[in-house]
């Protein structure tokens, strides 16, 4: 059969590691999906960085609006960033031209999901954003696809690697909050914005996108009751460690009767839970479904194998056919959610 054609717009820590793996596993990935995935276009600002990858078999737009349209692209994949200016415009108009869409872009999502969604289906296009939430962690396979026979009743979990790599590091090595920091940034865990991470508004992103997959709503991520790891200090993080805890930036979402629950904020942890022994840039997800029970998932939430691996999972899934709504069901059929106040989980 005819190939898969890539548009990726976007060549930073992501970008990059989706060309890696392409170009690594070609073979391998023919094999699974029973398609070549060749990359044929790529986009970014500055064509003259050197990006430690071979594209020179790749057309080459400086404007992604033009990537997204090109008739030799079959799927635009947006690795940008950014809710509103070239990765909204860029989605958008991918989505016009008949474009499937993959992005790892959970700010777009949070803000404009509803909307991206129900224009594609309105096209018989389908986006999908696996590395929007926990990076390698194929969490949202998980909930839309392991868990489908199940009513969700919680989500909770650490979803921000930057917040829980500077908490983490900041208590095992008495290393201040700049230091590790700036080591994050190397690890290139960090945001564009760095507030979006310290300020748990990346995690509150995702908090929200799997909320709305988990309870059929909406994406409501201004309900989201949110704060940010700002005001911790190593005093904070050593007084608790007296006590036998740890200091985690933790979201829960819950349907209760009163509505739908959304917390992303610094919680006490026990030190010797999974929650509190969790290291560095790790996530951990943990599904609660009324068949299931409990379901905890650990795993790279940054990073770009990790992120890219999970965007080559959703490429691989589109090309074996798998034609899944954005939220698990048609974005029509979500309800508008009503929000209730968060309590102590
Ligand atoms: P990044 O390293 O900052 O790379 C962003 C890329 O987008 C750069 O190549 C940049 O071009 C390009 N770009 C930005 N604005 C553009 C525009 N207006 N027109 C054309 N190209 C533009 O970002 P990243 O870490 O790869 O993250 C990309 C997305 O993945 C974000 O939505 C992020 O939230 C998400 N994500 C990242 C991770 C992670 O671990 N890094 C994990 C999960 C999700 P130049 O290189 O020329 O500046
Ligand atoms: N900045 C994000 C984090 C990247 O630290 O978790 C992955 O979404």
């Amino acid at each position: 059969s005819e190939p898969l054609r890539l548009g990726i717009a976007g060549l930073g820590t992501v970008g990059i590691g989706i060309v890696k793996i392409v170009q690594r596993h070609a073979d391998l990935i023919e094999r699974r999906c029973g398609r070549r995935i060749v990359i044929t276009a790529v986009s970014a600002r500055d064509r003259t960085k050197n990006r430690d990858a071979d594209l020179s078999d790749y057309a080459w737009e400086t404007d992604p609006v033009v990537l997204a349209r090109r008739a030799d692209v079959d799927i635009f994949i947006e690795v940008m960033g950014g809710s509103e200016g070239a990765a909204q415009d860029a989605t958008r108009a991918a989505i016009e031209a008949g474009k499937d869409v993959v992005t790892a872009n959970k700010a777009l999502l949070a803000h404009h999901g509803q909307a991206l969604a129900e224009a594609a289906e309105a096209k018989g296009r389908v986006i999908r954003f696996e590395a929007a939430v926990a990076g390698g962690i194929p969490v949202i396979k998980a909930l839309t696809e392991g868990l489908a026979g199940n009513a969700i009743t919680r989500v909770m979990g650490v979803m921000n690697g930057t917040c829980n790599y500077i908490l983490t590091r900041m208590d095992s090595a008495s290393l201040p909050y700049e230091t590790v920091f700036e080591e994050a940034r190397q690890l290139g865990y960090l945001e564009a914005d760095p507030n979006l991470d310290v300020g748990g508004i990346d995690a509150g992103h995702k908090l929200s996108l799997l909320a709305a997959i988990a309870f059929g709503t909406r994406v409501s991520f201004d309900a989201v009751d949110l704060e940010g790891i700002g005001r911790i200090s190593i005093d904070d993080i050593r007084r608790a460690g007296d006590m036998g805890f740890k200091i985690k930036l933790l979201g829960v979402a819950q349907m209760t009767g009163r509505g739908l629950e959304q917390r992303m904020s610094p919680c006490l942890v026990p030190a010797d839970s999974p929650l509190g022994q969790l290291q560095g840039g790790t996530n951990m997800v943990v599904l609660e479904g009324d068949s299931v029970g409990q379901i905890v998932l650990r795993g790279a939430g940054a990073g770009m194998g990790p992120t890219a691996s999970a965007v080559m999972a959703d490429v691989i899934e589109i090309a074996r056919g798998c034609r899944l709504s954005t939220f698990g069901q048609p974005a029509h059929t979500l309800a508008v959610p009503v929000a209730a106040k968060a309590t102590a989980p």
